[in-house]
């Protein structure tokens, strides 16, 4: 039986298209104060988040994150910043180095651990915006193609060296056509929860896996061609495409630059 909770998030689906009826300030207000309720590690918050309320850059937005045009139209845009740079200027403000040197502890900068750390922070964050604003009735987008143009969005939001914008959120009134009102599927539980061990999948459960899109998408293949068809037209949309390419070279550059110094300090 769902309760009030679990319908929320049962019915959650990714919302593109918005009515124009902009979030009321006490909307917005309630949707930042639960998402500062969300675990986080260390309750040292490794986030920021940027309201995004000037449109041109919207604009940019829509253009730099993969030309969705739909990010232009949002009525309200989250960026959730993976952020170690706030906690390691406190550290310089409270002059920790003389402390170790005293110490005789050696000082250090934030590295790979404390920057997965702050990007689970900040996507804690942004799925607890997620779930109450749909609580409101208020739909949402993830927008992962903000980890492209690394040199772009850096600039565009003025991202000092120990931050990172790990995701960005869209959100709006849905404004929705009957065909859209659909929720979308999932892998079955016995595909994703393991007991105790990781499971590498075997032949037949690849193809049971995605029996049924691949049965609608290629009625006329035998179930084994017909997943092998799927998993092929995946992989050229998605993995060798020219945006997780970009994806993938723009994120080396913020790991890189935590890593080995600044494009800005
Ligand atoms: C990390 C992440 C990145 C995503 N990036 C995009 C995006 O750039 N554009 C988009 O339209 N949807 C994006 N989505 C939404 C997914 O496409 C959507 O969650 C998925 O298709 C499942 O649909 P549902 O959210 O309606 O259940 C993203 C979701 C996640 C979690």
């Amino acid at each position: 039986m769902l309760n009030e909770t679990l319908k929320v998030i049962e019915n959650r689906r990714s919302i593109r298209k918005y009515a124009q009826t902009p979030l009321t300030a006490e909307e917005k207000q309630t949707i930042l104060h639960a998402t500062l309720r969300a675990p986080t590690a260390g309750n040292m918050m490794l986030y920021s988040i940027i309201e995004v309320e000037d449109q041109a850059l919207k604009d940019q937005l829509a253009v730099t994150c993969d030309n969705q045009p739909f990010i232009a139209t949002a009525p309200w845009v989250l960026l959730f910043v993976a952020d170690y740079q706030r906690f390691f200027d406190y550290y310089t403000f409270c002059d920790v180095e003389s402390v170790c040197h005293e110490k005789g502890i050696p000082p250090r900068q934030p590295a790979e651990g404390d920057l997965l750390l702050a990007s689970c922070d900040a996507l804690i964050a942004a799925q607890t915006a997620v779930i109450a604003a749909e609580s409101l009735g208020i739909g949402s987008c993830y927008i992962g193609d903000i980890l492209e143009n690394a040199e772009k969005h850096r600039e565009m939001f003025d991202l000092p060296r120990f931050t990172l914008p790990i995701t960005l959120l869209v959100f709006g009134r849905p404004f929705v056509s009957k065909d859209e009102n659909r929720l979308t599927t999932r892998y079955d539980q016995e595909f994703v929860v393991f007991q105790n061990k990781y499971q590498r999948l075997t032949k037949e459960q690849f193809i049971s896996m995605n029996e049924s899109a691949a049965a609608r998408n290629f009625p006329n293949l035998s179930r084994e061609e017909a997943a092998i068809t799927l998993g092929r037209n995946n992989y050229f949309r998605k993995f060798v495409a020219d945006f997780s390419i970009e994806m993938n070279r723009s994120s080396k550059t913020w790991i890189d630059t935590w890593k080995s110094g600044p494009a800005k300090e």
